[in-house]
Protein backbone atom coordinates (compact mmCIF):
# COMPACT_ATOMS: atom_id res chain seq x y z
CA UNK A 1 0.00 0.00 0.00
CA UNK A 2 2.64 2.42 1.05
CA UNK A 3 4.85 1.82 -2.16
CA UNK A 4 1.78 2.37 -4.28
CA UNK A 5 1.78 5.70 -2.19
CA UNK A 6 5.21 6.48 -3.23
CA UNK A 7 4.57 6.12 -6.99
CA UNK A 8 1.16 8.07 -7.19
CA UNK A 9 3.12 11.48 -5.19
CA UNK A 10 6.19 10.88 -7.49
CA UNK A 11 3.51 10.76 -10.69
CA UNK A 12 1.69 14.16 -8.93
CA UNK A 13 4.47 15.49 -8.68
CA UNK A 14 6.02 14.69 -11.62
CA UNK A 15 3.34 16.26 -12.99
CA UNK A 16 3.21 19.19 -11.29
CA UNK A 17 6.21 19.94 -13.30
CA UNK A 18 9.31 18.53 -10.46
CA UNK A 19 12.43 16.37 -11.69
CA UNK A 20 12.41 12.68 -10.21
CA UNK A 21 15.59 11.64 -8.95
CA UNK A 22 16.92 8.39 -7.35
CA UNK A 23 19.85 10.34 -5.40
CA UNK A 24 19.26 12.36 -2.51
CA UNK A 25 22.09 14.31 -2.87
CA UNK A 26 21.20 15.83 -5.94
CA UNK A 27 17.51 16.27 -4.83
CA UNK A 28 15.93 19.90 -3.45
CA UNK A 29 13.31 18.29 -1.55
CA UNK A 30 13.69 14.67 -0.22
CA UNK A 31 10.00 13.18 0.92
CA UNK A 32 10.42 10.03 3.53
CA UNK A 33 6.56 8.04 3.01
CA UNK A 34 7.05 5.81 6.45
CA UNK A 35 4.85 2.66 7.74
CA UNK A 36 4.08 3.11 11.35
CA UNK A 37 2.58 -1.06 11.55
CA UNK A 38 5.68 -1.92 13.23
CA UNK A 39 8.33 -0.35 15.41
CA UNK A 40 11.26 -1.33 13.53
CA UNK A 41 9.82 0.54 10.57
CA UNK A 42 9.70 3.36 12.61
CA UNK A 43 12.98 3.05 13.87
CA UNK A 44 14.99 2.43 10.76
CA UNK A 45 12.91 6.32 9.70
CA UNK A 46 14.18 8.48 12.58
CA UNK A 47 17.76 7.10 11.69
CA UNK A 48 17.88 7.85 8.47
CA UNK A 49 16.04 11.37 9.32
CA UNK A 50 19.35 11.93 11.15
CA UNK A 51 21.80 11.00 8.12
CA UNK A 52 19.80 13.24 5.96
CA UNK A 53 19.51 16.04 8.52
CA UNK A 54 23.35 16.22 8.05
CA UNK A 55 22.82 16.90 4.39
CA UNK A 56 20.40 19.46 4.99
CA UNK A 57 21.57 21.89 7.99
CA UNK A 58 19.39 24.24 9.55
CA UNK A 59 21.82 26.99 9.51
CA UNK A 60 21.02 27.92 5.79
CA UNK A 61 17.44 27.41 6.22
CA UNK A 62 14.86 28.51 3.62
CA UNK A 63 17.63 30.84 1.85
CA UNK A 64 16.35 30.38 -1.72
CA UNK A 65 18.46 31.15 -5.07
CA UNK A 66 17.68 32.20 -8.48
CA UNK A 67 18.89 30.04 -10.64
CA UNK A 68 18.81 32.46 -13.61
CA UNK A 69 17.00 36.16 -13.55
CA UNK A 70 13.34 35.31 -13.56
CA UNK A 71 14.01 31.58 -12.99
CA UNK A 72 12.47 29.28 -10.46
CA UNK A 73 13.49 30.01 -6.67
CA UNK A 74 15.64 27.04 -5.44
CA UNK A 75 16.05 26.30 -1.89
CA UNK A 76 19.69 26.40 -0.53
CA UNK A 77 18.48 23.99 2.10
CA UNK A 78 17.13 20.88 1.25
CA UNK A 79 13.07 20.63 2.07
CA UNK A 80 12.75 17.45 4.08
CA UNK A 81 9.01 16.00 4.45
CA UNK A 82 8.09 13.13 6.86
CA UNK A 83 4.94 12.11 5.10
CA UNK A 84 2.20 8.77 5.90
CA UNK A 85 1.45 6.97 8.33
CA UNK A 86 4.18 8.18 10.97
CA UNK A 87 2.87 12.04 10.25
CA UNK A 88 0.05 10.91 11.38
CA UNK A 89 0.63 9.18 14.38
CA UNK A 90 3.31 11.60 15.79
CA UNK A 91 1.83 14.89 14.25
CA UNK A 92 4.00 18.13 15.21
CA UNK A 93 6.11 15.97 17.64
CA UNK A 94 8.08 15.69 14.71
CA UNK A 95 9.17 19.24 14.36
CA UNK A 96 10.65 19.02 18.39
CA UNK A 97 12.26 15.49 17.65
CA UNK A 98 13.55 16.52 14.28
CA UNK A 99 14.23 20.32 13.63
CA UNK A 100 15.37 19.42 9.93
CA UNK A 101 12.07 18.50 9.14
CA UNK A 102 9.89 20.82 7.15
CA UNK A 103 6.67 19.12 5.56
CA UNK A 104 4.81 16.58 8.19
CA UNK A 105 1.58 15.40 5.88
CA UNK A 106 -0.87 12.50 6.82
CA UNK A 107 -1.30 9.80 4.09
CA UNK A 108 -5.07 11.15 3.35
CA UNK A 109 -3.31 14.60 2.57
CA UNK A 110 -0.66 13.51 0.16
CA UNK A 111 -2.08 15.02 -2.50
CA UNK A 112 -1.86 18.43 -0.91
CA UNK A 113 2.33 18.00 -1.20
CA UNK A 114 2.85 19.98 -4.58
CA UNK A 115 1.12 23.31 -2.69
CA UNK A 116 2.69 22.55 0.48
CA UNK A 117 6.12 22.90 -0.81
CA UNK A 118 5.60 25.74 -2.50
CA UNK A 119 3.95 27.35 0.84
CA UNK A 120 7.40 26.73 1.99
CA UNK A 121 9.65 28.05 0.01
CA UNK A 122 7.46 30.95 -0.01
CA UNK A 123 6.68 31.33 3.73
CA UNK A 124 10.57 30.01 5.05
CA UNK A 125 8.63 27.83 7.69
CA UNK A 126 7.59 24.51 8.63
CA UNK A 127 4.05 22.84 7.46
CA UNK A 128 1.60 20.74 8.73
CA UNK A 129 -1.04 18.92 6.88
CA UNK A 130 -2.47 15.62 8.94
CA UNK A 131 -6.06 14.43 10.29
CA UNK A 132 -7.89 14.77 6.38
CA UNK A 133 -10.67 11.64 6.81
CA UNK A 134 -10.88 10.83 3.29
CA UNK A 135 -8.81 11.08 0.33
CA UNK A 136 -9.47 12.74 -3.23
CA UNK A 137 -9.43 10.58 -5.89
CA UNK A 138 -7.76 12.76 -8.00
CA UNK A 139 -4.75 11.35 -6.02
CA UNK A 140 -4.23 8.23 -8.28
CA UNK A 141 -4.24 10.22 -11.40
CA UNK A 142 -1.15 10.25 -12.82
CA UNK A 143 -0.24 7.37 -14.86
CA UNK A 144 3.26 7.25 -13.62
CA UNK A 145 4.26 3.57 -12.97
CA UNK A 146 7.53 2.25 -11.32
CA UNK A 147 7.24 -1.27 -13.21
CA UNK A 148 6.26 -1.83 -16.98
CA UNK A 149 4.80 -5.46 -17.00
CA UNK A 150 3.40 -4.84 -13.34
CA UNK A 151 0.74 -2.33 -11.69
CA UNK A 152 -1.15 -2.00 -7.98
CA UNK A 153 -4.66 -0.28 -7.59
CA UNK A 154 -6.19 0.72 -4.73
CA UNK A 155 -9.84 -0.44 -3.79
CA UNK A 156 -10.08 0.87 -0.38
CA UNK A 157 -8.53 2.92 1.98
CA UNK A 158 -8.09 2.69 6.28
CA UNK A 159 -9.81 -0.29 8.09
CA UNK A 160 -11.97 -0.27 10.21
CA UNK A 161 -11.43 -3.71 11.97
CA UNK A 162 -10.17 -2.81 14.77
CA UNK A 163 -8.04 -5.62 15.18
CA UNK A 164 -6.37 -5.12 19.06
CA UNK A 165 -2.76 -4.81 17.82
CA UNK A 166 -2.53 -2.83 14.70
CA UNK A 167 -2.32 0.94 14.20
CA UNK A 168 -3.48 1.10 10.94
CA UNK A 169 -7.51 2.46 11.62
CA UNK A 170 -5.94 5.21 13.71
CA UNK A 171 -3.53 6.69 11.11
CA UNK A 172 -5.23 5.64 7.86
CA UNK A 173 -8.83 6.51 9.27
CA UNK A 174 -11.78 4.07 8.64
CA UNK A 175 -12.21 2.11 5.64
CA UNK A 176 -13.59 4.10 2.92
CA UNK A 177 -13.77 2.40 -0.87
CA UNK A 178 -13.33 4.12 -4.27
CA UNK A 179 -16.15 3.80 -6.32
CA UNK A 180 -16.26 1.16 -8.81
CA UNK A 181 -16.01 3.44 -11.51
CA UNK A 182 -12.83 4.93 -11.00
CA UNK A 183 -11.35 1.68 -9.96
CA UNK A 184 -12.29 0.45 -13.13
CA UNK A 185 -11.26 3.69 -14.89
CA UNK A 186 -7.64 2.89 -13.76
CA UNK A 187 -7.48 -0.48 -14.63
CA UNK A 188 -8.72 0.50 -18.04
CA UNK A 189 -6.14 3.41 -18.48
CA UNK A 190 -3.11 0.83 -17.19
CA UNK A 191 -3.92 -1.62 -19.76
CA UNK A 192 -4.19 0.68 -22.51
CA UNK A 193 -0.78 2.00 -21.26
CA UNK A 194 0.93 -1.90 -22.01
CA UNK A 195 0.42 -3.19 -18.59
CA UNK A 196 -1.96 -5.80 -18.38
CA UNK A 197 -1.11 -7.77 -14.55
CA UNK A 198 -2.59 -6.21 -12.00
CA UNK A 199 -3.17 -6.33 -8.15
CA UNK A 200 -5.84 -4.78 -5.81
CA UNK A 201 -4.75 -3.35 -2.74
CA UNK A 202 -6.72 -3.12 0.64
CA UNK A 203 -6.25 -3.50 4.34
CA UNK A 204 -9.14 -5.48 3.67
CA UNK A 205 -10.60 -5.95 0.49
CA UNK A 206 -13.54 -8.23 1.17
CA UNK A 207 -14.76 -5.59 3.02
CA UNK A 208 -14.91 -3.41 -0.25
CA UNK A 209 -18.71 -1.98 -0.78
CA UNK A 210 -19.23 0.73 -2.82
CA UNK A 211 -22.04 3.39 -1.95
CA UNK A 212 -20.85 6.35 -3.05
CA UNK A 213 -23.29 6.45 -6.34
CA UNK A 214 -26.22 4.70 -5.32
CA UNK A 215 -27.07 5.56 -2.10
CA UNK A 216 -30.69 4.92 -1.77
CA UNK A 217 -30.57 1.56 -3.62
CA UNK A 218 -28.75 -0.76 -1.09
CA UNK A 219 -29.18 -3.91 -3.51
CA UNK A 220 -27.31 -1.79 -6.27
CA UNK A 221 -23.66 -1.64 -4.48
CA UNK A 222 -20.83 -2.79 -6.01
CA UNK A 223 -19.18 -5.36 -3.39
CA UNK A 224 -16.18 -7.50 -3.87
CA UNK A 225 -17.10 -10.17 -5.43
CA UNK A 226 -19.15 -7.83 -7.63
CA UNK A 227 -15.98 -5.70 -8.55
CA UNK A 228 -13.53 -8.57 -9.09
CA UNK A 229 -16.47 -9.91 -12.03
CA UNK A 230 -16.60 -6.17 -13.85
CA UNK A 231 -12.47 -6.47 -13.51
CA UNK A 232 -12.18 -9.73 -15.18
CA UNK A 233 -14.30 -8.28 -17.99
CA UNK A 234 -12.18 -5.53 -18.86
CA UNK A 235 -10.74 -5.82 -22.08
CA UNK A 236 -6.99 -6.33 -22.58
CA UNK A 237 -6.49 -7.49 -18.96
CA UNK A 238 -4.57 -10.14 -18.42
CA UNK A 239 -4.37 -11.33 -14.97
CA UNK A 240 -4.88 -9.53 -11.47
CA UNK A 241 -4.62 -10.56 -7.74
CA UNK A 242 -5.62 -8.84 -4.46
CA UNK A 243 -3.87 -8.11 -1.05
CA UNK A 244 -5.03 -8.57 1.72
CA UNK A 245 -8.02 -10.67 2.74
CA UNK A 246 -9.89 -11.12 6.35
CA UNK A 247 -10.51 -14.66 6.95
CA UNK A 248 -13.67 -13.11 8.91
CA UNK A 249 -14.72 -11.49 5.27
CA UNK A 250 -14.16 -13.74 3.18
CA UNK A 251 -16.54 -16.62 2.16
CA UNK A 252 -17.71 -19.62 -0.07
CA UNK A 253 -19.18 -17.18 -1.95
CA UNK A 254 -15.70 -15.49 -3.19
CA UNK A 255 -13.86 -18.39 -4.14
CA UNK A 256 -16.73 -19.70 -6.13
CA UNK A 257 -15.72 -16.61 -8.09
CA UNK A 258 -12.33 -16.84 -7.81
CA UNK A 259 -12.34 -20.08 -9.78
CA UNK A 260 -15.33 -18.80 -12.07
CA UNK A 261 -13.05 -15.43 -13.07
CA UNK A 262 -11.02 -16.53 -15.47
CA UNK A 263 -7.84 -13.69 -15.37
CA UNK A 264 -8.28 -14.07 -11.13
CA UNK A 265 -5.00 -15.70 -9.91
CA UNK A 266 -5.95 -18.40 -7.71
CA UNK A 267 -3.76 -17.09 -4.45
CA UNK A 268 -5.01 -15.79 -1.56
CA UNK A 269 -3.00 -13.90 0.83
CA UNK A 270 -5.12 -14.44 4.68
CA UNK A 271 -3.09 -13.76 7.62
CA UNK A 272 -4.25 -15.69 10.54
CA UNK A 273 -2.07 -14.12 13.35
CA UNK A 274 -2.15 -16.91 15.16
CA UNK A 275 -3.15 -20.80 15.54
CA UNK A 276 -4.48 -20.08 19.05
CA UNK A 277 -8.37 -19.61 19.81
CA UNK A 278 -7.54 -17.91 23.60
CA UNK A 279 -4.79 -14.83 21.95
CA UNK A 280 -7.08 -14.82 18.17
CA UNK A 281 -9.91 -13.00 20.33
CA UNK A 282 -7.51 -11.22 22.39
CA UNK A 283 -6.41 -10.03 18.88
CA UNK A 284 -10.30 -9.02 18.30
CA UNK A 285 -9.91 -10.92 15.10
CA UNK A 286 -13.16 -12.68 14.61
CA UNK A 287 -12.62 -16.09 13.91
CA UNK A 288 -11.00 -19.57 15.54
CA UNK A 289 -8.65 -21.69 14.80
CA UNK A 290 -10.77 -24.23 13.54
CA UNK A 291 -12.97 -21.44 11.56
CA UNK A 292 -10.12 -20.47 9.41
CA UNK A 293 -8.61 -24.08 9.30
CA UNK A 294 -12.20 -24.82 7.73
CA UNK A 295 -12.18 -22.20 5.65
CA UNK A 296 -8.85 -22.79 3.93
CA UNK A 297 -10.17 -26.41 3.17
CA UNK A 298 -12.91 -24.89 1.16
CA UNK A 299 -10.75 -22.27 -0.71
CA UNK A 300 -8.11 -25.62 -1.93
CA UNK A 301 -11.33 -27.75 -2.81
CA UNK A 302 -12.61 -24.68 -4.70
CA UNK A 303 -9.85 -23.25 -6.38
CA UNK A 304 -6.77 -25.68 -5.72
CA UNK A 305 -4.67 -22.04 -5.28
CA UNK A 306 -1.99 -21.31 -3.10
CA UNK A 307 -2.53 -19.61 0.06
CA UNK A 308 -0.11 -17.68 2.15
CA UNK A 309 -0.65 -15.93 5.93
CA UNK A 310 0.95 -13.34 8.31
CA UNK A 311 2.00 -14.45 11.40
CA UNK A 312 2.28 -12.20 15.13
CA UNK A 313 4.99 -14.15 17.43
CA UNK A 314 5.11 -12.69 21.01
CA UNK A 315 1.61 -10.88 21.44
CA UNK A 316 0.93 -10.04 25.20
CA UNK A 317 0.30 -13.17 26.91
CA UNK A 318 1.39 -15.62 24.82
CA UNK A 319 2.29 -18.91 26.12
CA UNK A 320 4.21 -22.32 24.57
CA UNK A 321 0.84 -23.68 24.61
CA UNK A 322 -0.28 -20.54 22.85
CA UNK A 323 2.46 -21.07 20.43
CA UNK A 324 2.21 -24.41 19.80
CA UNK A 325 -0.89 -24.31 18.45
CA UNK A 326 0.09 -21.80 16.15
CA UNK A 327 3.23 -24.48 15.37
CA UNK A 328 0.19 -26.99 14.42
CA UNK A 329 -1.40 -25.03 12.55
CA UNK A 330 1.25 -24.32 10.34
CA UNK A 331 2.01 -27.90 9.96
CA UNK A 332 -1.60 -28.47 9.48
CA UNK A 333 -2.51 -25.73 6.92
CA UNK A 334 0.95 -26.29 4.88
CA UNK A 335 1.17 -22.39 3.74
CA UNK A 336 2.64 -21.55 0.51
CA UNK A 337 4.39 -19.34 2.40
CA UNK A 338 4.14 -16.69 5.59
CA UNK A 339 5.29 -13.59 6.63
CA UNK A 340 6.31 -13.95 10.58
CA UNK A 341 6.37 -10.88 12.36
CA UNK A 342 7.73 -10.35 16.32
CA UNK A 343 4.76 -8.33 18.31
CA UNK A 344 5.60 -4.49 18.71
CA UNK A 345 3.37 -2.31 20.86
CA UNK A 346 1.61 -0.11 19.00
CA UNK A 347 0.11 3.62 20.11
CA UNK A 348 -3.70 4.47 20.36
CA UNK A 349 -3.89 0.47 20.18
CA UNK A 350 -6.09 -1.90 22.97
CA UNK A 351 -2.91 -4.21 23.26
CA UNK A 352 -0.76 -1.38 24.34
CA UNK A 353 -2.62 -1.74 27.51
CA UNK A 354 -1.52 -5.16 28.13
CA UNK A 355 2.07 -5.59 29.12
CA UNK A 356 4.46 -6.51 26.76
CA UNK A 357 5.23 -9.60 28.37
CA UNK A 358 6.90 -12.07 26.28
CA UNK A 359 10.42 -11.53 26.37
CA UNK A 360 12.57 -10.49 23.30
CA UNK A 361 14.58 -13.28 23.08
CA UNK A 362 11.64 -15.29 23.41
CA UNK A 363 10.41 -13.64 20.65
CA UNK A 364 13.46 -14.02 18.33
CA UNK A 365 13.18 -17.89 18.97
CA UNK A 366 9.52 -18.43 18.46
CA UNK A 367 10.05 -15.97 14.96
CA UNK A 368 13.24 -18.37 13.73
CA UNK A 369 11.50 -21.41 14.68
CA UNK A 370 8.29 -20.83 12.58
CA UNK A 371 11.00 -19.36 9.57
CA UNK A 372 12.40 -22.34 9.56
CA UNK A 373 9.19 -24.45 9.32
CA UNK A 374 7.69 -22.18 6.33
CA UNK A 375 10.93 -22.82 4.80
CA UNK A 376 11.11 -26.70 5.05
CA UNK A 377 7.35 -26.46 4.28
CA UNK A 378 7.69 -24.29 1.21
CA UNK A 379 10.49 -26.49 0.07
CA UNK A 380 8.77 -29.34 0.16
CA UNK A 381 6.15 -28.40 -1.66
CA UNK A 382 8.38 -26.59 -4.14
CA UNK A 383 9.84 -30.09 -4.87
CA UNK A 384 6.30 -31.66 -5.11
CA UNK A 385 4.95 -29.02 -7.93
CA UNK A 386 8.02 -30.63 -9.54
CA UNK A 387 8.02 -34.16 -9.83
N1 LIG B 1 3.31 -5.99 15.81
C1 LIG B 1 3.76 -6.95 14.97
N2 LIG B 1 3.20 -7.23 13.79
C2 LIG B 1 2.13 -6.48 13.43
N3 LIG B 1 1.37 -6.51 12.32
C3 LIG B 1 0.43 -5.54 12.42
N4 LIG B 1 0.56 -4.88 13.60
C4 LIG B 1 1.61 -5.46 14.24
C5 LIG B 1 2.24 -5.23 15.49
N5 LIG B 1 1.80 -4.30 16.34
C6 LIG B 1 1.56 -7.47 11.23
C7 LIG B 1 0.30 -8.34 11.03
C8 LIG B 1 -0.27 -7.79 9.75
C9 LIG B 1 0.99 -7.37 9.01
C10 LIG B 1 0.78 -6.41 7.88
O1 LIG B 1 1.77 -6.77 10.01
O2 LIG B 1 0.69 -9.68 10.89
O3 LIG B 1 -1.01 -8.76 9.03
FE1 LIG C 1 -4.98 -3.85 10.89
FE2 LIG C 1 -6.74 -5.79 11.37
FE3 LIG C 1 -7.33 -3.81 9.64
FE4 LIG C 1 -5.48 -5.65 8.96
S1 LIG C 1 -7.68 -6.04 9.35
S2 LIG C 1 -5.33 -3.41 8.73
S3 LIG C 1 -4.52 -6.09 10.95
S4 LIG C 1 -7.03 -3.58 11.85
Amino acid sequence: MNSRDSEALAGLLRDKGFILTDSPDSADVILFNTCSVRQHAEDKVWSEIGRIAKLSPLDFAYKTRKIKAGGTPRPTKKIVGLVGCMAQNYKDEIFKRCPNVDLVVGPNDLISIPLLIEAILRERSQVIAVGTMEREQDFYISNFRREKDHAYVVISEGCSNFCSYCVVPFVRGRLHSRPHQEILKEIKSTVNSGIKDITLLGQNVNAYLDTDHLPDKPSNYVNFIELIKKIDEVEGLKSFDFVTSHPKDTSQELFLAMRDCKKLKKQLHLPVQSGSDRILKLMNRGYTAKQYSELVKEYRKITNGRITTDIIVGFPTEAQGDFNQTLNLMKEIEFNSAYIFKYSPRPHTEAENLKDDVALKEKELRHKILLDLQKEISQNKKCTSIL
